[in-house]
């Protein structure tokens, strides 16, 4: 399902990375990040989303393969192209006995583009950005883990970005820190800053994401926007009735597939709206039940158990997902 992008601002082509040692943590990916796309780099744990992450900002050689960030080689463009990319990986550099203000002030000063004479500024902005303004003045150890989160990306945006890279931003944190941090991501990429941010939690992608790359084992298993894999996780009907063989030939008529009668149960795919074909759309749920009725099957219960991300995830790659972490 992948699919050519207008632009793109990062672009792999069959990068590989193999450490010493022998492991090989990347093999062969191709991945395409379009403009102003939320990106989830999902993958369980030790799967390759770090490692490539760290090819991407130059942090460590590839082993084989392209890398274009921003329409430029890396590493060997780095230099113009890091200035115009923020990044949070593996949690911020802070000092715990500094206000979170007094942490951004030397962020910027260790910056040596940045004016010091529009540093107060700058420093303000940021934390106004990440909802830090009134908690700015508390030491940073004081800090929430969520609050540490969001001040290492207060110093990712001191200056304007155009791709922002963080690397499992709400690992560790409570529920009420992921909530800050999705909807600080959602906020930045309606700001038109194209976030590629990686996790290995479905449902964190399933909520911020448009498009996703999943990884497992150091390969890509799939790309595309998560409309896409959504909808690979169809759902599946269930009827139950006394008259399963006439519901399954009913059901059958109207596209519905992979029909199997157990018992009082009907169970079958539900047909999936095909862009890519003229036929027609699929029949709503209510219609379905209604053409039931009207062939005289007697409809005990009717309902759709929708596959999650997950099972789409179990699929693809054979293996269970390590939610837990
Ligand atoms: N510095 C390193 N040296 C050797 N192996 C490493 C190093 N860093 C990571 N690995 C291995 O590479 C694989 C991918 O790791 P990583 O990129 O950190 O995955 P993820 O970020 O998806 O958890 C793992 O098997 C990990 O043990
Ligand atoms: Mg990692």
């Amino acid at each position: 399902m992948a699919q050519p992008s207008a632009e793109a601002v990062i672009e792999t082509r069959a990068l590989s990375k193999r450490y010493r040692g022998g492991q090989l943590a990347v093999d062969g990916l191709d991945l395409a990040v379009p403009r102003g796309s939320v990106f989830g780099f999902l993958g369980p744990n030790g799967s390759g989303k770090t490692t490539t992450i760290r090819v991407l900002l130059g942090l460590i050689d590839a082993t084989e393969g392209a890398v274009n960030v921003l329409g430029e080689p890396m590493p060997s463009a780095a230099r113009r192209v890091l200035p115009r990319v923020g990044a949070l990986i593996e949690g911020p550099a802070l000092y715990g006995f500094l206000s979170g203000r007094g942490n951004l002030h030397r962020y910027d000063a260790a910056d040596p583009t940045a004016d010091p004479r529009t540093r107060r500024v700058r420093v303000e902005r940021a934390l106004e950005r990440v909802g830090l303004s009134a908690a700015a003045s508390k030491k940073a150890k004081a800090y929430s883990l969520g609050m540490k989160q969001r001040l290492g990306i207060a110093a990712a945006l001191l200056q304007p970005r155009e791709l922002l890279v963080l690397d499992e931003p709400t690992n560790g944190l409570d529920p009420q820190g992921m909530r800050e941090i999705r909807s600080l991501v959602r906020a930045l990429a309606e700001d038109g800053t194209t976030v590629f941010l990686s996790s290995h939690l479905l449902d964190e992608i399933e909520q911020v994401c448009s498009h996703t790359a999943v990884m497992n084992r150091g390969r890509l298993v799939t790309q595309g926007t998560v409309a896409e894999m959504s909808a690979d996780a169809r759902g599946r009907l269930t009827v139950t009735t006394p008259d399963g063989g006439e519901a399954a030939r009913v059901l059958k008529e109207h596209g519905v597939g992979d029909l199997t009668v157990a018992g009082d149960e009907v169970t079958g795919e539900l047909p999936l709206p095909g862009p890519e074909t003229d036929s027609p759309p699929p029949p709503e749920l209510a219609d379905l039940n209604a053409a039931l009725v009207r062939a005289g099957v007697r409809v005990r219960a009717f309902g759709v158990t929708r596959a999650s991300l997950e099972d789409v995830f179990v699929a693809l790659t054979g293996e269970g997902f390590d939610v837990a972490g």
